[in-house]
């Protein structure tokens, strides 16, 4: 069977199993196009465990919590790997914490966050459906009115 390879990285991050339609959106929080090392990313990959699975490649970089639970957001079935010296030292599958500071922004223009200084603040009300509560004006949001900032 042919199958499609991506090189090894030999120190770095990689991003697996991600939904192929939101591999870009991964691409874009991560700020990657600023790095000086080595990004691959490929999407509509054939996978055992999911439909199409997108992987984003990143050389030389760990990721921050902040961008983890970013991905969680955006990609709850993605595995991130840390790879170090050529082999996998860390397998991690994403768990969104119960409170999200700071990383997306609340829908309601009448918000505080929308009109003073203050950070975001959202309960995980629920994972599956995403379903998460701003702390401040109450309002619900859902997968599709997921802005982050
Ligand atoms: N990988 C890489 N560079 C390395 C080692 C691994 O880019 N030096 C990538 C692999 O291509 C794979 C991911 O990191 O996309 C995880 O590697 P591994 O755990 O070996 O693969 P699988 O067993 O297929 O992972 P899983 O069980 O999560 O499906
Ligand atoms: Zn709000």
């Amino acid at each position: 069977m042919k199958e499609l390879r991506v090189s090894a990285i030999k120190d770095g991050t990689v991003i697996d199993h991600i939904p192929s339609k939101s591999t870009f959106k991964v691409v874009e929080v991560l700020n990657l196009s600023k790095l000086d090392d080595a990004v691959m990313v490929a999407q509509n990959l054939k996978s055992k465990k999911m439909k199409l699975k997108g992987i984003v490649k990143v050389a030389g970089k760990e990721l921050t919590q902040e961008e983890v639970n970013k991905i969680a957001l955006l990609a709850p079935t993605a595995t991130v790997n840390i790879i170090k010296n050529y082999s996998v030292r860390k397998k991690m599958n994403l768990e969104l914490p119960e409170m999200l500071k700071g990383i997306i922004k609340c829908a309601n223009p009448k918000c505080i966050t929308n009109n003073d200084m203050v950070e975001t603040k959202f309960h995980v009300r629920s994972t599956k459906p995403l379903r998460v509560q701003c702390h401040y004006c109450e309002r619900y949001m859902t997968e599709n009115d997921l802005e982050i900032l």
